[in-house]
Protein backbone atom coordinates (compact mmCIF):
# COMPACT_ATOMS: atom_id res chain seq x y z
CA UNK A 1 0.00 0.00 0.00
CA UNK A 2 1.08 3.76 -0.44
CA UNK A 3 2.58 5.23 2.57
CA UNK A 4 2.34 9.07 2.04
CA UNK A 5 4.48 9.46 5.32
CA UNK A 6 7.12 7.31 3.94
CA UNK A 7 6.84 7.68 0.08
CA UNK A 8 10.01 9.03 -1.39
CA UNK A 9 9.13 13.17 -1.67
CA UNK A 10 8.60 14.31 -5.72
CA UNK A 11 10.53 16.63 -6.69
CA UNK A 12 8.91 19.90 -6.67
CA UNK A 13 7.96 21.67 -10.20
CA UNK A 14 10.18 24.62 -10.92
CA UNK A 15 8.17 27.94 -10.29
CA UNK A 16 7.63 31.17 -12.14
CA UNK A 17 9.11 33.22 -9.42
CA UNK A 18 11.12 32.19 -6.42
CA UNK A 19 11.32 34.15 -2.84
CA UNK A 20 15.34 34.05 -2.02
CA UNK A 21 15.35 33.87 1.91
CA UNK A 22 17.65 31.49 2.39
CA UNK A 23 16.27 28.36 4.61
CA UNK A 24 13.07 30.11 4.37
CA UNK A 25 13.16 30.41 0.63
CA UNK A 26 10.07 29.29 -1.78
CA UNK A 27 8.80 29.45 -5.68
CA UNK A 28 5.70 31.03 -6.56
CA UNK A 29 3.85 28.72 -8.96
CA UNK A 30 1.43 30.92 -11.42
CA UNK A 31 -0.05 29.02 -14.12
CA UNK A 32 -3.80 27.86 -15.29
CA UNK A 33 -4.94 24.20 -13.47
CA UNK A 34 -2.68 24.10 -10.93
CA UNK A 35 -4.71 24.12 -8.23
CA UNK A 36 -6.20 20.55 -9.22
CA UNK A 37 -2.95 19.32 -9.90
CA UNK A 38 -1.28 16.38 -7.84
CA UNK A 39 1.91 17.69 -9.14
CA UNK A 40 1.63 21.41 -7.62
CA UNK A 41 2.13 20.08 -3.98
CA UNK A 42 4.83 17.45 -4.83
CA UNK A 43 7.84 18.31 -2.45
CA UNK A 44 5.93 19.84 0.14
CA UNK A 45 5.96 18.55 3.91
CA UNK A 46 4.63 15.87 4.62
CA UNK A 47 2.45 14.75 6.95
CA UNK A 48 -0.38 12.41 8.70
CA UNK A 49 -2.59 15.66 8.29
CA UNK A 50 -3.66 18.34 6.38
CA UNK A 51 -6.36 21.30 6.76
CA UNK A 52 -7.60 22.84 4.57
CA UNK A 53 -8.76 26.87 5.37
CA UNK A 54 -11.37 28.30 3.09
CA UNK A 55 -13.91 30.37 3.57
CA UNK A 56 -18.28 29.98 2.92
CA UNK A 57 -17.68 31.16 -0.62
CA UNK A 58 -14.64 29.69 -1.94
CA UNK A 59 -14.47 26.36 0.05
CA UNK A 60 -17.92 25.26 -2.22
CA UNK A 61 -16.10 26.11 -5.23
CA UNK A 62 -12.48 24.96 -4.90
CA UNK A 63 -11.98 22.54 -1.45
CA UNK A 64 -13.32 19.60 -3.32
CA UNK A 65 -10.98 19.89 -5.89
CA UNK A 66 -8.15 20.85 -3.40
CA UNK A 67 -8.48 17.59 -1.47
CA UNK A 68 -8.60 15.44 -4.15
CA UNK A 69 -5.44 16.54 -5.69
CA UNK A 70 -4.00 16.49 -2.10
CA UNK A 71 -5.01 13.17 -1.10
CA UNK A 72 -1.86 11.51 -2.74
CA UNK A 73 -0.05 13.67 0.10
CA UNK A 74 -2.06 13.67 3.04
CA UNK A 75 -3.67 10.45 4.84
CA UNK A 76 -5.88 13.18 6.77
CA UNK A 77 -7.81 15.85 5.11
CA UNK A 78 -9.87 17.96 6.96
CA UNK A 79 -10.99 21.47 6.08
CA UNK A 80 -12.70 24.33 7.70
CA UNK A 81 -14.75 26.87 5.99
CA UNK A 82 -14.47 30.33 7.86
CA UNK A 83 -17.20 33.21 7.20
CA UNK A 84 -16.45 35.46 4.67
CA UNK A 85 -15.64 39.18 4.88
CA UNK A 86 -12.97 41.50 6.24
CA UNK A 87 -15.10 41.77 9.07
CA UNK A 88 -14.32 38.24 10.53
CA UNK A 89 -10.60 38.38 10.06
CA UNK A 90 -10.53 38.74 13.63
CA UNK A 91 -9.58 36.87 17.11
CA UNK A 92 -12.74 34.67 16.85
CA UNK A 93 -12.31 34.00 13.60
CA UNK A 94 -8.25 33.17 14.06
CA UNK A 95 -9.65 31.00 17.43
CA UNK A 96 -12.23 28.79 15.08
CA UNK A 97 -8.91 27.60 13.23
CA UNK A 98 -7.05 26.89 16.64
CA UNK A 99 -10.08 25.11 17.80
CA UNK A 100 -10.66 23.10 14.53
CA UNK A 101 -6.59 21.72 14.89
CA UNK A 102 -7.08 20.80 18.21
CA UNK A 103 -10.74 19.07 18.04
CA UNK A 104 -8.85 16.73 15.31
CA UNK A 105 -5.38 16.22 16.60
CA UNK A 106 -3.54 17.68 14.86
CA UNK A 107 -0.12 17.67 15.70
CA UNK A 108 2.72 20.30 14.73
CA UNK A 109 3.70 18.26 11.08
CA UNK A 110 0.45 19.10 9.86
CA UNK A 111 0.22 21.36 6.80
CA UNK A 112 -2.11 24.03 6.99
CA UNK A 113 -3.22 24.96 3.04
CA UNK A 114 -5.09 28.54 2.77
CA UNK A 115 -7.90 28.47 -0.29
CA UNK A 116 -8.83 32.14 -0.51
CA UNK A 117 -8.34 35.72 -0.78
CA UNK A 118 -6.04 37.74 1.19
CA UNK A 119 -8.04 37.27 4.54
CA UNK A 120 -7.97 33.36 4.26
CA UNK A 121 -4.26 34.12 3.48
CA UNK A 122 -3.83 36.12 6.12
CA UNK A 123 -5.86 34.34 8.85
CA UNK A 124 -4.19 30.99 8.28
CA UNK A 125 -0.86 32.33 7.70
CA UNK A 126 -1.15 33.81 10.97
CA UNK A 127 -2.94 30.60 13.01
CA UNK A 128 0.12 28.55 11.20
CA UNK A 129 2.80 30.70 13.14
CA UNK A 130 1.43 30.12 15.85
CA UNK A 131 -0.58 26.54 16.10
CA UNK A 132 2.11 24.56 18.21
CA UNK A 133 5.21 27.80 17.69
CA UNK A 134 4.85 27.00 14.09
CA UNK A 135 3.33 24.55 11.41
CA UNK A 136 4.36 24.13 7.79
CA UNK A 137 1.94 26.36 5.63
CA UNK A 138 0.76 26.36 1.75
CA UNK A 139 -0.88 30.02 -0.04
CA UNK A 140 -3.29 28.74 -2.22
CA UNK A 141 -4.65 32.25 -3.63
CA UNK A 142 -7.88 32.97 -5.48
CA UNK A 143 -8.42 36.40 -5.81
CA UNK A 144 -6.42 38.78 -7.84
CA UNK A 145 -5.03 40.71 -5.06
CA UNK A 146 -3.96 37.78 -2.82
CA UNK A 147 -2.26 36.08 -6.19
CA UNK A 148 -0.51 39.62 -7.12
CA UNK A 149 0.77 40.90 -3.34
CA UNK A 150 -0.67 38.98 0.04
CA UNK A 151 0.06 35.52 -0.77
CA UNK A 152 3.88 36.61 -0.99
CA UNK A 153 6.11 37.44 1.76
CA UNK A 154 4.71 36.25 5.03
CA UNK A 155 2.86 39.20 6.17
CA UNK A 156 -0.07 37.59 8.39
CA UNK A 157 -2.08 38.65 10.85
CA UNK A 158 -5.75 40.02 12.06
CA UNK A 159 -7.39 43.00 12.42
CA UNK A 160 -8.31 45.18 16.16
CA UNK A 161 -10.97 47.30 16.09
CA UNK A 162 -8.78 50.00 16.51
CA UNK A 163 -6.53 49.38 13.44
CA UNK A 164 -6.09 47.60 10.68
CA UNK A 165 -3.83 44.46 10.29
CA UNK A 166 -2.02 45.36 13.88
CA UNK A 167 -1.60 41.92 15.39
CA UNK A 168 0.67 39.40 13.31
CA UNK A 169 3.44 37.95 12.39
CA UNK A 170 5.89 37.74 9.76
CA UNK A 171 6.17 33.91 8.99
CA UNK A 172 6.86 32.58 5.15
CA UNK A 173 4.76 29.84 3.64
CA UNK A 174 6.16 26.80 1.86
CA UNK A 175 5.16 27.50 -1.53
CA UNK A 176 2.38 29.99 -3.01
CA UNK A 177 0.51 28.38 -5.99
CA UNK A 178 -1.57 30.74 -8.57
CA UNK A 179 -3.98 29.30 -10.28
CA UNK A 180 -5.19 31.39 -12.97
CA UNK A 181 -8.32 29.88 -13.18
CA UNK A 182 -9.55 30.40 -9.76
CA UNK A 183 -9.44 34.00 -10.86
CA UNK A 184 -12.71 33.06 -13.41
CA UNK A 185 -15.38 32.71 -10.91
CA UNK A 186 -13.81 36.46 -9.29
CA UNK A 187 -16.33 39.21 -8.87
CA UNK A 188 -15.92 42.18 -11.17
CA UNK A 189 -15.66 44.51 -7.97
CA UNK A 190 -12.95 42.08 -6.73
CA UNK A 191 -10.97 41.68 -9.67
CA UNK A 192 -10.96 45.50 -10.01
CA UNK A 193 -9.84 45.43 -6.12
CA UNK A 194 -7.06 43.50 -7.01
CA UNK A 195 -5.67 45.59 -9.86
CA UNK A 196 -5.21 48.38 -7.50
CA UNK A 197 -2.19 46.45 -5.78
CA UNK A 198 -1.19 45.91 -9.37
CA UNK A 199 -1.20 49.17 -10.52
CA UNK A 200 0.74 50.20 -7.33
CA UNK A 201 3.81 48.42 -8.53
CA UNK A 202 4.69 50.74 -11.17
CA UNK A 203 4.93 54.05 -9.69
CA UNK A 204 7.36 52.74 -6.42
CA UNK A 205 9.19 50.51 -8.70
CA UNK A 206 8.73 49.74 -12.45
CA UNK A 207 7.46 52.79 -14.95
CA UNK A 208 8.02 50.21 -17.77
CA UNK A 209 5.31 47.98 -16.07
CA UNK A 210 2.90 50.80 -15.18
CA UNK A 211 3.36 51.78 -19.60
CA UNK A 212 2.38 47.94 -20.30
CA UNK A 213 -0.95 48.33 -17.01
CA UNK A 214 -1.92 51.21 -19.09
CA UNK A 215 -1.95 49.55 -22.82
CA UNK A 216 -3.18 45.92 -21.21
CA UNK A 217 -5.55 47.35 -18.57
CA UNK A 218 -9.33 46.37 -21.06
CA UNK A 219 -7.73 42.72 -21.43
CA UNK A 220 -7.08 42.57 -17.77
CA UNK A 221 -10.75 43.43 -17.20
CA UNK A 222 -11.73 40.83 -19.40
CA UNK A 223 -9.62 38.41 -17.93
CA UNK A 224 -7.66 37.36 -20.75
CA UNK A 225 -5.63 34.59 -19.58
CA UNK A 226 -1.88 36.05 -20.89
CA UNK A 227 -2.48 39.33 -19.57
CA UNK A 228 -3.59 38.10 -15.98
CA UNK A 229 -0.30 35.55 -16.43
CA UNK A 230 2.03 38.49 -16.91
CA UNK A 231 0.67 41.01 -14.28
CA UNK A 232 1.12 38.23 -11.52
CA UNK A 233 4.30 37.70 -12.89
CA UNK A 234 5.92 40.92 -12.87
CA UNK A 235 3.72 41.84 -9.52
CA UNK A 236 5.15 38.79 -7.91
CA UNK A 237 8.36 39.63 -9.50
CA UNK A 238 8.91 42.83 -8.10
CA UNK A 239 7.68 41.94 -4.29
CA UNK A 240 9.66 39.14 -4.66
CA UNK A 241 12.59 41.27 -4.77
CA UNK A 242 11.33 43.77 -2.64
CA UNK A 243 11.10 40.99 0.17
CA UNK A 244 14.32 39.51 -0.52
CA UNK A 245 16.33 42.73 0.35
CA UNK A 246 13.80 43.55 3.28
CA UNK A 247 11.82 40.73 4.82
CA UNK A 248 10.81 42.36 7.51
CA UNK A 249 10.17 45.86 6.80
CA UNK A 250 13.12 47.42 8.65
CA UNK A 251 12.87 49.91 5.60
CA UNK A 252 12.59 49.17 1.62
CA UNK A 253 10.06 46.68 2.22
CA UNK A 254 7.24 49.90 3.37
CA UNK A 255 7.64 51.03 -0.16
CA UNK A 256 4.76 47.85 -1.09
CA UNK A 257 2.56 50.08 1.31
CA UNK A 258 2.17 53.06 -1.44
CA UNK A 259 -1.87 54.57 -0.91
CA UNK A 260 -1.99 52.35 2.50
CA UNK A 261 -1.71 54.52 4.99
CA UNK A 262 -4.62 56.37 3.51
CA UNK A 263 -6.23 53.42 2.42
CA UNK A 264 -6.52 51.84 5.96
CA UNK A 265 -7.82 54.37 7.32
CA UNK A 266 -10.37 54.43 4.86
CA UNK A 267 -10.61 50.98 6.14
CA UNK A 268 -10.83 51.08 9.20
CA UNK A 269 -12.74 54.55 9.51
CA UNK A 270 -16.02 53.07 7.19
CA UNK A 271 -15.93 49.86 9.20
CA UNK A 272 -14.04 46.96 7.80
CA UNK A 273 -15.88 45.38 4.79
CA UNK A 274 -17.30 48.50 3.59
CA UNK A 275 -14.76 49.38 0.89
CA UNK A 276 -12.80 46.68 -0.07
CA UNK A 277 -9.01 46.85 0.46
CA UNK A 278 -7.95 47.25 -3.02
CA UNK A 279 -10.98 50.24 -2.75
CA UNK A 280 -9.24 52.23 -0.53
CA UNK A 281 -5.53 51.73 -1.39
CA UNK A 282 -6.67 52.64 -5.02
CA UNK A 283 -7.80 55.74 -3.72
CA UNK A 284 -5.04 55.86 -1.35
CA UNK A 285 -2.96 56.45 -4.02
CA UNK A 286 -4.44 59.34 -5.32
CA UNK A 287 -3.97 61.20 -2.14
CA UNK A 288 -0.65 59.57 -2.05
CA UNK A 289 0.07 60.77 -5.22
CA UNK A 290 -0.79 64.14 -4.57
CA UNK A 291 1.14 64.28 -1.61
CA UNK A 292 4.18 63.46 -3.96
CA UNK A 293 3.34 66.19 -6.37
CA UNK A 294 3.06 68.56 -3.60
CA UNK A 295 6.13 67.40 -2.29
CA UNK A 296 7.86 68.11 -5.63
CA UNK A 297 8.54 64.52 -6.95
CA UNK A 298 5.91 64.03 -9.07
CA UNK A 299 4.51 66.85 -11.52
CA UNK A 300 0.57 67.49 -12.48
CA UNK A 301 0.46 65.26 -15.50
CA UNK A 302 1.65 62.21 -13.83
CA UNK A 303 -1.33 62.36 -11.11
CA UNK A 304 -3.36 62.75 -13.38
CA UNK A 305 -2.27 59.93 -15.32
CA UNK A 306 -2.57 57.19 -12.54
CA UNK A 307 -6.18 58.55 -11.45
CA UNK A 308 -7.11 58.32 -15.23
CA UNK A 309 -5.44 54.45 -14.52
CA UNK A 310 -7.34 53.82 -11.23
CA UNK A 311 -10.86 55.55 -12.22
CA UNK A 312 -10.60 53.03 -15.66
CA UNK A 313 -10.12 50.29 -13.13
CA UNK A 314 -13.05 50.70 -11.62
CA UNK A 315 -11.56 51.84 -8.24
CA UNK A 316 -12.91 54.75 -6.50
CA UNK A 317 -10.80 58.44 -6.86
CA UNK A 318 -12.70 60.50 -3.93
CA UNK A 319 -11.51 59.71 -0.46
CA UNK A 320 -14.82 59.37 1.24
CA UNK A 321 -15.82 61.54 4.24
CA UNK A 322 -15.03 59.97 7.44
CA UNK A 323 -16.28 62.66 9.78
CA UNK A 324 -18.50 65.76 8.54
CA UNK A 325 -17.34 67.75 11.66
CA UNK A 326 -13.89 67.20 11.37
CA UNK A 327 -12.70 65.07 8.40
CA UNK A 328 -8.83 66.16 8.99
CA UNK A 329 -8.48 65.27 12.64
CA UNK A 330 -10.17 61.19 11.90
CA UNK A 331 -8.01 61.02 9.04
CA UNK A 332 -4.94 61.76 11.21
CA UNK A 333 -6.00 59.93 14.07
CA UNK A 334 -6.99 56.65 12.30
CA UNK A 335 -3.29 57.33 10.38
CA UNK A 336 -1.34 56.98 13.61
CA UNK A 337 -2.54 53.51 14.25
CA UNK A 338 -0.67 52.49 11.45
CA UNK A 339 2.31 50.41 11.81
CA UNK A 340 4.88 53.08 10.18
CA UNK A 341 4.22 55.72 12.52
CA UNK A 342 6.75 56.50 14.89
CA UNK A 343 6.42 58.09 18.22
CA UNK A 344 2.37 59.26 16.91
CA UNK A 345 4.42 60.78 13.51
CA UNK A 346 2.49 59.39 10.80
CA UNK A 347 4.66 58.21 8.17
CA UNK A 348 4.02 58.52 4.36
CA UNK A 349 5.27 56.22 1.16
CA UNK A 350 5.28 59.09 -1.09
CA UNK A 351 6.97 59.23 -4.99
CA UNK A 352 10.52 61.14 -5.10
CA UNK A 353 10.18 60.47 -9.09
CA UNK A 354 7.51 58.15 -11.16
CA UNK A 355 9.00 54.53 -10.42
CA UNK A 356 10.77 55.25 -7.10
CA UNK A 357 9.32 55.28 -3.57
CA UNK A 358 10.67 56.59 -0.25
CA UNK A 359 9.18 56.94 3.60
CA UNK A 360 8.08 60.61 4.19
CA UNK A 361 6.70 62.77 6.92
CA UNK A 362 4.16 65.13 5.60
CA UNK A 363 3.00 68.38 7.62
CA UNK A 364 -0.66 68.53 7.98
CA UNK A 365 -0.95 71.37 6.14
CA UNK A 366 -0.21 69.51 3.19
CA UNK A 367 -2.39 66.89 4.26
CA UNK A 368 -5.10 68.74 4.38
CA UNK A 369 -4.73 70.04 1.15
CA UNK A 370 -4.39 66.99 -0.31
CA UNK A 371 -8.17 65.90 1.40
CA UNK A 372 -9.39 69.19 0.09
CA UNK A 373 -8.51 68.35 -3.64
CA UNK A 374 -9.56 64.44 -3.36
CA UNK A 375 -11.50 64.20 -0.54
CA UNK A 376 -15.64 64.20 -0.55
CA UNK A 377 -17.57 67.20 0.92
CA UNK A 378 -19.71 67.37 3.74
P1 LIG B 1 -10.93 38.67 0.42
O1 LIG B 1 -10.01 37.66 0.96
O2 LIG B 1 -11.98 39.22 1.32
O3 LIG B 1 -11.59 38.10 -0.89
C1 LIG B 1 -12.49 38.89 -1.59
C2 LIG B 1 -13.85 38.21 -1.82
O4 LIG B 1 -13.74 37.33 -2.95
C3 LIG B 1 -14.34 37.35 -0.69
O5 LIG B 1 -15.73 37.46 -0.59
C4 LIG B 1 -13.94 35.95 -1.11
O6 LIG B 1 -14.73 34.95 -0.53
C5 LIG B 1 -14.18 36.03 -2.59
N1 LIG B 1 -13.40 35.13 -3.41
C6 LIG B 1 -12.09 34.82 -3.26
N2 LIG B 1 -11.68 34.09 -4.29
C7 LIG B 1 -12.73 33.89 -5.09
C8 LIG B 1 -12.93 33.22 -6.32
N3 LIG B 1 -11.91 32.65 -6.97
N4 LIG B 1 -14.15 33.20 -6.86
C9 LIG B 1 -15.19 33.85 -6.23
N5 LIG B 1 -15.06 34.52 -5.09
C10 LIG B 1 -13.85 34.56 -4.53
O7 LIG B 1 -10.11 39.95 -0.12
P2 LIG B 1 -8.72 40.11 -0.87
O8 LIG B 1 -8.89 41.34 -1.67
O9 LIG B 1 -8.29 38.88 -1.52
O10 LIG B 1 -7.70 40.38 0.31
C11 LIG B 1 -7.80 41.51 1.12
C12 LIG B 1 -7.08 41.24 2.41
O11 LIG B 1 -5.70 41.02 2.14
C13 LIG B 1 -7.15 42.39 3.38
O12 LIG B 1 -7.45 41.91 4.66
C14 LIG B 1 -5.75 42.97 3.36
O13 LIG B 1 -5.39 43.58 4.56
C15 LIG B 1 -4.94 41.75 3.08
N6 LIG B 1 -3.63 42.02 2.48
C16 LIG B 1 -2.56 41.41 3.02
C17 LIG B 1 -1.33 41.60 2.46
C18 LIG B 1 -0.15 40.86 3.02
O14 LIG B 1 0.98 41.15 2.61
N7 LIG B 1 -0.36 39.89 3.89
C19 LIG B 1 -1.17 42.42 1.34
C20 LIG B 1 -2.30 43.02 0.79
C21 LIG B 1 -3.55 42.80 1.37
N1 LIG C 1 1.55 44.41 1.09
C1 LIG C 1 2.67 45.00 1.72
C2 LIG C 1 3.74 44.05 2.08
O1 LIG C 1 3.65 42.87 1.87
O2 LIG C 1 4.73 44.46 2.61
Amino acid sequence: MNDPMNATPSLAPRPQVEIALGARSYGIHIGAGLLESPASYAGLPRAAAALIVSNTTVGPLYAQRLAAALAPHYPQLHTLALPDGEAYKNWDTLNLIFSTLLERGCDRQTVLFALGGGVVGDLSGFAAACYMRGVPFVQIPTTLLAQVDSSVGGKTGINHPLGKNMIGAFYQPQRVICDLDSLRTLPARELSAGLAEVIKYGPIADMAFFDWVETHLDALLARAPQALAHAVQRSCEIKAAVVGQDERESGLRAILNFGHTFGHAIEAGLGYGRWLHGEAVGCGMVLAARLSQLQGGVDESFVQRLIALIARAGLPTVAPLLDANDNLGRYLALMRVDKKAEAGAIKFVLLDRPGSAQLCRVPDELLARALALHGARA
